[in-house]
């Protein structure tokens, strides 16, 4: 695949693993992208997942048309983008490796590879000419890890953005870009925000085409519709306008009082009403979805005095996450001593800019005509 007229795509589809950097489901798979800049000099932009090394060093063959490789830029240390770079050296010895000097040190640690000889260490602006093409370096630290650094080749216009603007899915998977880059976004950077503001900052002042980043498309068309997307989620701002209510049940009577909630909220008119059992559904795109809506509810029982494990679990992943700036309505469910609405409280306070309902509900066992009265109050509050 071309990229443009000096630019070739070759990177592989991975769809063995289950669970991507061993915690996210998926069930379309991961691509992990490369490409080469053929130009006087050539470049390779990085390289893929160690399993999956022959068939990238045999893509990379193909485009290199009998060419050696002159260097390989490492933008991303992660073993996902860095894990082939020893088959590669063994393939190409003379090849120079320009990376960030925290790569450089990430390398030895990873896989015991002393490159200092063929090592070109690069910094923010630094600039690397192949011929008519002069790539400029950007660092990127956090996004996703600290030796980050993407790439701007002025004369394709294209940005290299290493994890930035990646998704989930392999490339022959036909699925929505936002859904899965969303879920990946919040899941590997969402607690970053800062640091991709940053970056967004950086990149401003560059004319860019065409995005190529180490997962998911390449994106070359309405590339502001991606931009402002990374803009509004780096700032923690809701993307969309709607209500997401995740619950915990035991025995069903919780579940019932939430989509007693979610019902009042649709015959009221509420722009968009979501609802996930933390139990049953991926916890990525739980997370996702808590931090695509402006408003969220959280429903489970009490247990061993505090809450549902599986709640427990949800929130700790928001608050690790940067959760902050939503409204949140809680809802408490005990048969003789209900402490879940304080002990989710108590969690969500040390996430920045919360603030919670005014009306709660508590259910004592099953609902009833009080708890039906809280739940009226609450939909009205919120929608
Ligand atoms: Fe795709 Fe942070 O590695």
């Amino acid at each position: 695949m071309k990229i443009s007229e000096n630019i070739v795509y070759i990177g592989v589809n991975d769809h063995k693993t289950d669970l991507f950097e061993g915690q996210y489901a998926v069930p379309n798979g991961m691509a992990y992208n490369s490409y080469v800049i053929l130009d006087e000099k050539t470049a390779v932009m990085d390289t893929v997942e160690a399993g999956f090394a022959e068939e990238w060093l045999a893509n990379l063959d193909k485009a290199l048309e009998g060419r050696k490789p002159d260097y390989l830029i490492v933008q991303h240390m992660e073993p996902d983008h860095s894990g082939s770079i020893t088959e590669f050296l063994k393939k190409y010895p003379d090849t120079k490796v320009a990376a960030s000097a925290k790569a450089f040190a990430m390398l030895k640690a990873f896989y015991k590879a002393d490159i200092s000889d063929k090592g070109i260490v690069v910094a923010d602006k630094d600039t690397l000419s192949l011929g008519d093409t002069t790539l400029t370096f950007v660092t990127a630290p956090m996004v996703h890890w600290p030796e980050v650094i993407m790439t701007y080749d002025s004369r394709d216009k294209v940005f290299f953005s290493a994890d930035a603007f990646g998704k989930f899915g392999a490339l022959d998977a036909d699925e929505d870009w936002a859904c899965e880059a969303r879920r990946y976004y919040f899941g590997i950077v969402g607690k970053y925000g800062v640091q991709v503001q940053n970056l967004l900052k950086k990149v401003s002042g560059f004319e860019i085409s065409t995005i190529c980043p180490l997962h998911g498309p390449v994106l070359d068309n309405d590339l502001d519709y991606y931009l402002s997307l990374y803009n509004t989620w780096s700032k923690y701002e809701a993307e969309s306008k709607g209500v997401f209510i995740a619950y915990t049940s035991v025995y069903g009577n919780t579940k019932n009082a939430v989509m007693m909630l979610a019902d009042a909220l649709r015959e009221k008119g509420c722009e968009k009403v979501t609802v996930s059992d933390l139990a049953r559904e991926d916890m990525a795109e739980c997370v996702e979805d808590a931090f695509r809506y402006d408003r969220i509810v959280l429903a489970t029982t009490t247990y061993n005095g505090d809450m549902f494990p599986f709640m427990k679990d949800f929130i700790s992943r928001l608050s690790e996450h940067g959760f902050r700036s939503r409204k949140v309505g809680l809802m408490e469910n005990g048969t003789w001593a209900p402490t879940a609405a304080k002990a989710m409280k108590a969690m969500l306070e040390k996430c920045g800019d919360i603030s919670f309902c005014e009306n709660e509900v508590k259910i004592m066992s099953s609902v009833d005509d009080a708890s039906k009265a809280q739940l009226a109050a609450l939909a009205d509050e919120l929608c």
